[in-house]
């Protein structure tokens, strides 16, 4: 089919709000590491798509894949030395005290179990959540989810749910001039832990570095004061590393590393399938054990054999092939780079990430921060008919938001950098005004 009759098949078949990336739609046929192809064989260097963690495609997990589908593919109320070996080598990356292992099919159902995990283990409800967080697709998961209930269509939090402003040093309540910017944000934790109180308070909730919130990092100690606190209140603290684990930021295997901190239950997602789709939430044995309560846990697909000979395989991958400290050279060089950028187009008013999850953000104007939405759209438009791939992303979508498969390499960061400052070059002057 022509990509028009696909599109047009796609409209009538498809759920209308499923959106479709940029104005010019791109139909993929084939991808392979960092590079996606169009029908026409057009070659995309892919800098978005963190799903495939070790490479569209890779071969070693197509490989895992195909071989156990031959085999035997079957759910885990039989024992299999597969899924085993998956937790094993799941658990051996994390503290010590992360160890049982629960598996499922998305980022969502990961998020949702996690919940009933700390609602289990604390008998309570309350949960705190970042502003412009998103954590999944569910009737729940929205309600947790300010970016969505928040957002067109949504209709706000419930009243178990606590908002708290997202610590995001640039453009957030306390800015990175704020000696106290980090307190501060902590400040507005105890604040809710104080007014829930003990009896009521089931846990914090956050990614490790927010993505959908614009690809934030938290303040240092931001995590470490608010895990106390959560936690001298009797609640459990939950990282969502869906989009942050498995080595992507480089200096770290998980994201909350980054901040000294050790959450009680991790949920994981994205990449860990390598575009399977499979989800894991791993916790401590007290917690499991309060879970354990006489209902069942079980999920017909979860962590079944062909799941986990994938998961073994992309795990693997990535240690084997030290995608971590490649994402740790590429990734600084990158953000070196754009920041050359930042100081000569003012539309970028601030570079910031770690290893290969980087967000650019555009404002109109450096004083005011007023978003540049419409430029953050335009240049992703052009940067696609230029052949990189990138999204935007952030409250305002106006972060440019790089996170590529780890194979991306140094010469297609170069790529990026270049192609970013042609593209800004043409439209937006360094001169302190630009042109639309
Ligand atoms: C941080 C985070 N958590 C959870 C999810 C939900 O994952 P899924 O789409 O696999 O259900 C997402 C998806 O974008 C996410 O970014």
């Amino acid at each position: 089919m022509t990509k028009a009759e696909t599109l047009a098949r796609r409209r009538q078949l498809l759920g209308r709000n499923l959106s479709i990336a940029y104005q010019n739609p791109i139909k993929i046929v084939r991808g392979s590491m960092q590079y996606l192809y169009d029908e026409e064989g057009r070659e995309y260097l892919d800098a978005y798509n963190n799903v495939a963690h070790v490479g569209h495609c890779h071969p070693r997990v197509v490989q895992a894949g195909q071989r156990q589908m031959a085999v035997l593919n079957t759910n885990t109320r039989y024992l299999s030395d597969l899924i085993n070996e998956y937790a094993a080598n799941l658990t051996a990356t994390l503290p010590d005290w992360l160890n049982v292992c629960f598996f499922v099919n998305s980022g969502s159902e990961a998020n949702e179990l996690a919940l009933r995990l700390a609602r289990a283990h604390t008998r309570s409800k309350d949960l705190i959540v970042l502003d412009h967080a998103y954590h999944g697709n569910t009737n729940t998961l929205i309600d947790i989810s300010p970016y969505k209930h928040n957002g067109p269509g949504g209709q706000s939090a419930p009243a178990w749910v606590h908002t708290v402003p997202l610590p995001d040093l640039y453009r957030g309540l306390y800015k990175s001039d704020d000696v106290e910017a980090t307190e501060k944000y902590a400040q507005h934790v105890n604040e809710v832990v104080a007014q829930v109180g003990a009896d009521h308070l089931c846990g914090f909730i956050a990614e490790s570095m927010p993505s959908v919130g614009g690809q934030i990092v938290l303040p240092e100690n931001y995590l470490g004061k608010v895990y106390s606190s959560v936690r001298a209140a009797g609640g459990v603290c939950i990282a969502d590393e869906v989009q942050t684990g498995y080595g992507r930021i480089g200096k770290h295997f998980w994201g909350f590393e980054k901040y000294n901190v050790v959450p009680d239950i991790v949920v994981l997602g994205k990449p860990i399938g390598n575009g399977h789709p499979i989800g894991a939430v791993i916790t401590t044995r007290e917690i499991a054990d309060s879970f354990d309560n006489g209902m069942e846990f079980f999920s017909t697909f979860g962590g079944n054999n062909v799941s986990s000979a994938i998961g073994i395989a992309v795990l693997q991958t990535v240690v084997e092939e030290n995608l971590q400290s490649h994402a740790d050279t590429v990734g600084s060089k990158m953000l070196q780079r754009l920041c050359e950028l930042e100081s000569r187009f003012d539309i970028i008013g601030d570079v910031r990430g770690s290893g290969l999850f980087l967000g650019v953000e555009l404002v109109r104007d450096r004083n005011t921060l007023e978003p540049a939405t419409d430029a953050a759209t335009s240049v992703i438009n052009e940067m696609r008919e230029r052949g990189i791939l990138l999204g935007t992303d952030g409250p305002f979508h106006n972060v440019l938001k790089i996170r590529p498969p780890m194979p991306f390499t140094e010469s297609d960061g170069d790529r990026l950098v270049e192609t970013l400052a042609e593209v800004l070059n043409r439209s937006y002057r360094s001169n302190r005004s630009y042109n639309h």
